[in-house]
């Protein structure tokens, strides 16, 4: 990161309406590759130096907001009483952040896509210039539903111009605004509170503090980001899906440039929080969800589905099995059709085919252990909570009920039980 002088704090804005959803959950709040929209921006912001991070709510989203940012105490909220536009919006943060003086960026919390070097870029450019606004833009093919930017005759930036107050010329730049600016505190407060209600829809816009900043003499900037897929903004579900793809993409990329084969990037799935180690190998249409875990040389797919799982050096997760909150040791095997939920398997252990942990019972969620080298015929069924010691083995079909297999002992068959007329155990 480049060395800078001027402090910066963040408001990423969240207290819009979302009626495009069409949802009960708040928009923001909407799960992207494991973690909430809301965070993609928030964590863009830190990562480039914010030290105060403020998001911008609805009264009654304000719980579930800070309860889905409970562990970064950076984060605070503002309530915006009202929805009445982004200029607004950004007032309300202004209690929060009294006496901040220096760089206050501001995001989108709908626009999860904006590449910490693009914020990189708009800082050093704003600081260069001496800027009092600079705007993040990009061009996009279809520019519909996003706010146009105006360039004068020399090229900077005159006005942002929303669609619904737009002329067809201006309707057919395709050079929009990201929602991403980098403002001036404390100057900033004054002119957000001189901006007037939009004629065409009543909102206090945001991007009317372009031609304030011009009228009392000082500079307003555009930044292009870097990307033309940084900019993109969910309003509705369709675009929700969108921005998936695009943060999927590169989460791929990275992993790939990291020493990751991804047979086939396109039918891969994987969370922003898991860590994969080089020379690991993800076979088309696998799923690694929450702080899941591959170490070297482990093997993933085709088919399969880790969820907050660790899977050790050199093990094999094959088709069609799913590995929930357990820890697979190294060089341990199951190649095919199973189910492994809360376990710990030791390192070397082979694990057949249509192999089951059976962890709930219908109440709780219940461990089981299975020790180094042991190994489990096919379709075994274990279930929890149960220990299986190192070097024993089971049978084809075999079950083990809540208890323990002796290190080196085999267990066959289904264990003979009686129940009473009530279901009971006799
Ligand atoms: C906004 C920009 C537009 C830009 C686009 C990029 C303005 C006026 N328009 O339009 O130029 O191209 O984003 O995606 O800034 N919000 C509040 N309180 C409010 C209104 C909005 O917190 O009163 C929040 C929303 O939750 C959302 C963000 O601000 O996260 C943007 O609001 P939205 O209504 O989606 O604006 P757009 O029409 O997309
Ligand atoms: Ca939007």
């Amino acid at each position: 990161m480049a060395e800078r002088n001027t402090t910066i704090a963040a408001v990423v804005l969240a207290a819009g309406q979302s009626r495009r959803m069409n949802s009960d959950v708040p928009k923001v709040l909407h799960p992207v590759l494991g973690q909430p929209l809301l965070a993609y921006p928030v964590h863009a912001a830190r990562s480039v130096g914010a030290s105060r991070i403020v998001v911008v709510v609805r009264a009654e989203h304000e719980a579930a907001v800070r309860d889905a940012f409970r562990d970064e105490d950076d984060v605070v909220t503002a309530v915006q009483a009202e929805a009445r536009g982004t200029a607004h919006a950004v007032l309300a943060a202004r209690e929060a952040l009294a006496g901040f003086q220096g760089a206050l960026l501001v995001l989108l919390g709908d626009a999860p896509c904006v590449s910490a070097g693009s914020l990189e870029a708009l800082l050093a450019e704003h600081a260069e210039r001496a800027a009092a606004l600079s705007v993040l833009t990009g061009e996009v093919g279809e520019p519909r539903g996003y706010g146009r930017i105006v360039r004068g005759p020399d090229g900077d930036l005159a006005a942002i111009v929303e669609e619904k107050d737009a002329p067809a010329h201006v309707r057919a730049v395709r050079e929009i605004n990201s929602g991403v600016m980098a403002l001036e505190a404390p100057a900033v407060w004054d002119v957000l509170a001189r901006i007037q209600p939009s004629a065409a829809s009543g909102e206090l816009y945001l991007t009317d503090a372009i031609a304030l900043t011009r009228a009392a003499g000082r500079r307003a900037h555009a930044v292009r980001a870097a990307g033309a897929d940084e900019v993109l903004g969910v309003n509705d579900r369709a675009q929700l899906a969108q921005v998936t793809a695009v943060l999927r993409r590169r989460i791929n990329h990275a992993h790939m440039l990291n020493g990751v084969t991804i047979v086939d990037p396109e039918s891969t799935f994987i969370d922003a929080r898991a860590v994969l180690e080089h020379d690991v190998r993800i076979e088309p249409f696998t799923v690694i969800e929450g702080e899941s875990r591959v170490e070297r040389g482990a093997r993933v797919g085709p088919f399969a589905r880790l969820r907050a799982a660790r899977i050790g050096p050199g093990a094999v997760v094959g088709n069609f099995v799913e590995v929930v909150r357990t820890d697979v040791g190294a060089a341990t095997k199951a190649l095919h059709l199973s189910y492994l939920g809360d376990g710990a398997l030791g390192p070397d252990v082979n694990v057949g085919a249509g192999t089951i942990l059976a962890n709930w019972d219908g109440a709780r969620h219940h461990r089981t252990t299975i020790g180094a080298g042991a190994s489990l015929g096919a379709g075994t069924v274990v279930v929890a909570p149960a220990t299986v010691g190192a070097g024993a083995r089971t049978g084809a079909g075999a079950v083990v009920v809540r208890g323990e297999v002796e290190a080196g002992a085999t267990v066959v068959g289904v264990p003979a039980r009686r129940l009473g007329p009530e279901g009971g155990e006799r």
